[in-house]
């Protein structure tokens, strides 16, 4: 049985189809933040209900935590330009569009200008600009404006995985009617290896249900499509996984590779899909070697269990080993590295661009097959559109 939502009432702000025609002032936003207007309003950055002010900004980036002293760790703002900036006050009401189609409406409560280097230093750990969450943040817009928001409209879901859009409510409702007592969060951005596969079932021997909620929201350039993925899990989910046990929607949101902030947020937006534990494997959320490998495990330290009410389920790094003939981590395997089978993940993605099967022991080979596929009728339609 789901817990409480973060801060104790799961938030709704959708009022789908409202007319909005009155409001004459406009603030275009951008993907990521249409993501976040979306995510705010279905209750999964539950218990926020817009996007943060000033005093929130400062609280979140200095301590982990709203000024409310609810954990949070994540800045959710709302960049806009100089100009739209000096257009609005506070007070007023803006419909937000994305490519001129309004998708909500936000009540202007405050605008401030961030310090950016300061902000990637604390949220991301660097500022280093080839650090790809770094770069978006400098790359948005430089002013940030704050207020309740309404959602009016949803944005548009692909049609290969619309029915994988599940809100809050209706992911805690299904848990329900499973009749779980426990339900494990599982965050990927990848598609399913071996190892992922093993952290799951592994929990699952003790939980009872397992959700598998791949984020399809922005990623980086070279991670593999959400479209493409979508494929591979259902094809993964139907040959190996026990179908009364597992429950599957997507995480629309950004990814943001901010590593141990992220990881905690992570936690928490599951928990406000009705999870009671969440999985945090090795560098979770990060990105090259920006973090330590078990430092998104070590930033829950900063937290009570109370104050998060969500279990991690923390995973050593994970792999299959020749001579124990199985899955494996340093905890169960004493055999030498030499004998397990180590893929990174740019590796992987590359044998799969040029149409190589990883072997059986890093992914299934179902799965591989599918995403051959899938990349390479992307590379193909891309070359279709270039010429
Ligand atoms: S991400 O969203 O965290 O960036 P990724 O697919 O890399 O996605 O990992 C999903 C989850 O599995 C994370 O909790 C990560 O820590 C964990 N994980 C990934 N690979 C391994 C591995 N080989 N061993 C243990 N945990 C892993």
């Amino acid at each position: 049985m789901s817990g409480l939502p973060h801060g104790g009432k799961l938030i709704n702000r959708q009022s789908f189809g409202k007319n909005v025609d009155a409001i004459h002032l406009e603030v275009p936003i951008d993907r990521i933040s249409l993501s976040d207007l979306e995510s705010i309003a279905n209750g999964i950055y539950s218990p926020l209900t817009g996007f943060i002010d000033e005093d929130n900004y400062y609280s979140i980036i200095k301590n982990m935590r709203l000024k409310n002293g609810l954990a949070w760790t994540l800045p959710i703002t709302l960049p806009a330009s100089e100009s739209v900036a000096a257009s609005v006050s506070v007070g007023d009401l803006v419909r937000l569009t994305y490519n001129n189609t309004t998708y909500g409406t936000l009540n202007v409560t405050g605008k401030f200008r961030p310090d950016k280097k300061w902000e990637a230093k604390h949220v991301y750990l660097t500022t280093d600009l080839a650090h790809p969450g770094v770069k978006r943040l400098f790359d948005r817009e430089s002013v940030y404006l704050s207020g309740p928001i309404e959602l009016i409209r949803r944005s548009e879901r692909p049609n290969e995985y619309a029915g994988d859009f599940l809100d809050p409510a209706v992911t805690r409702d299904l848990f329900d009617r499973k009749g779980w007592r426990t339900i494990v969060g599982f965050q990927t951005r990848n598609p399913i290896h071996r190892a992922h596969e093993y952290i799951q079932k592994t929990a699952l021997e003790t939980i009872d249900g397992l959700f598998i909620n791949p984020l399809v929201g922005e990623t980086k350039k070279d991670d593999v499509p959400a479209d493409i993925r979508m494929r591979s899990y259902h094809v993964l989910i139907n040959n190996y996984y026990v179908k009364e046990r597992t429950a599957f929607a997507v995480f629309p949101v950004a990814m943001r590779y901010a590593g141990p902030r992220e990881a905690v947020f992570h936690a928490i937006c599951r928990k406000n899909f009705g999870c009671t534990h969440f999985i945090v494997g090795r560098d979770h959320a990060g990105v090259k070697d920006y973090y330590g490998t078990y430092d998104a495990q070590k930033i829950f330290s900063n937290f009570t269990r109370e104050e998060l009410d969500i279990q991690t389920l923390f995973f050593e790094n994970s792999y299959y080993c020749k001579k124990c003939g199985g899955m494996a981590s340093n905890k169960t395997c004493s055999h030498p590295a030499s004998f397990h089978v180590a893929l990174s993940g740019t590796k992987v993605r590359e044998m799969l661009r040029s149409g190589i099967r990883p072997p059986a022991t890093f992914s299934r080979p179902e799965v591989a097959d599918t995403l051959i596929k899938g990349l390479s009728k992307k590379n193909n339609e891309s070359k279709m559109i270039r010429h």
